[in-house]
């Protein structure tokens, strides 16, 4: 037992570092970090959503963004009965001023906006050079559980079909020009990865580490046994390779990641209805009754729960 013990550490210490996982916290935002770190885009919904994003100084007036202490509340007005001539339900989109490549990035997210139309996501992408920057789905899509994790991006990147991973490939083809736009989608295991199941546990940890190598993303559900200290206590130096199988596994295999993906920023965005969310398919198939836009407009005590509660986003470099 000694003399292996003592073996492997001499063979840790031989390994060169870039093959080590470490990685050091870069940025650690918790409450009102949020307010100058990202910008509150008042831009019209690119998915086309029943919703009016609105700038900074409003969010915080109407109390659609909220951060005090370890809190950051984004959320969509739940009070206002709409025309349908008004531009939308207000809501929030927030986009990191940083952009990242090789990083790991931690959401520690106590509640996801939930209810008929909510289409809540937290992504990263280079919104000026999509697809060919690429995009990393982290957390979205509807009030449907599991969760799946995504990639987007140009030509010729793919994923194999055998891979080490918890969750279950839904698509293996990334490039946006196949499949309508899918992506190569992985479905977690558990429920409660997403919506009303996530919320009732307490939400949880998303944590996806990008290199040129691979893209990984676990979750750890609120209430897991054996949940990494790296990713629930936040230290300033964190080491992947103790994380375990993640649940979505993207490896370089058939997709150069290095040149489909460049400098992305990360990305919250919460809208309603929309060119996914809002097809009649999806909307009554989630068993929400009749015409989505029409449901936003008139039902705003219904949005009462579409709200991201995050307690921290932790970057590490
Ligand atoms: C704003 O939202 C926070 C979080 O939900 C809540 O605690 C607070 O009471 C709200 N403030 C007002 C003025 O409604
Ligand atoms: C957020 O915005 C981007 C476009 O910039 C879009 O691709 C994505 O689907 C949006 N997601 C939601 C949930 O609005």
């Amino acid at each position: 037992m000694r003399f292996a013990t003592l073996a492997s550490f001499i063979a840790a210490a031989l390994i060169p570092s870039t093959y080590a996982a470490t990685y050091q916290l870069s940025d650690n935002w918790i409450g009102s970090a949020f307010l100058n770190t990202f910008t509150f885009e008042a831009i019209a919904d690119p998915t086309h959503g029943r919703v009016n994003y609105v700038d900074q100084a409003t969010a915080l007036a109407r109390n659609l963004t909220y951060a005090n202490g370890d809190t950051f509340i984004l959320r969509a007005d739940d009070t206002t009965t709409l025309s349908a001539s008004s531009p939308g339900r207000n809501s929030v989109r927030i986009r990191s001023v940083k952009t990242y490549t090789t990083h790991v990035v931690v959401f520690d997210v106590r509640h996801m906006p939930q209810g008929c139309g909510t289409w809540p996501a937290a992504w990263e992408t280079d919104e000026g050079d999509w697809p060919n920057g690429g995009e990393i789905d982290i957390v979205g899509v509807n009030d449907q559980s599991p969760n799946a994790m995504t990639l987007h991006t140009g030509a010729d990147c793919s994923m194999p079909t055998s891979r080490t991973m918890t969750g279950t490939a839904t698509g293996n083809n990334c490039d946006v020009n196949t499949d309508g736009n899918t992506g190569c989608g992985v479905q977690a295991s558990t429920a409660n990865s997403y919506g009303p199941s996530f919320n009732a546990n307490g939400g949880g940890w998303y944590a996806t580490e990008r290199t040129d190598d691979f893209i990984k993303v676990w979750f750890f559900p609120r209430n897991a046994g054996g949940v990494p200290g790296d990713v629930s206590t936040g230290p300033a130096t964190i080491d992947t390779d103790n994380w375990g199988t993640p649940t979505a596994y993207f490896p370089n295999t058939d997709c150069d990641i290095n040149s489909h993906f460049d400098a992305n920023n990360i990305i919250i965005n919460l809208t309603l209805c929309g060119d996914w969310a809002g097809q009649s398919s999806i909307f009554n198939g989630a068993g929400c009754p009749g015409d989505c836009v029409d449901y936003v407009n008139n039902n705003p005590g219904a949005f009462s729960s579409a709200y991201w509660d995050i307690a921290s986003v932790r970057v590490y470099e």
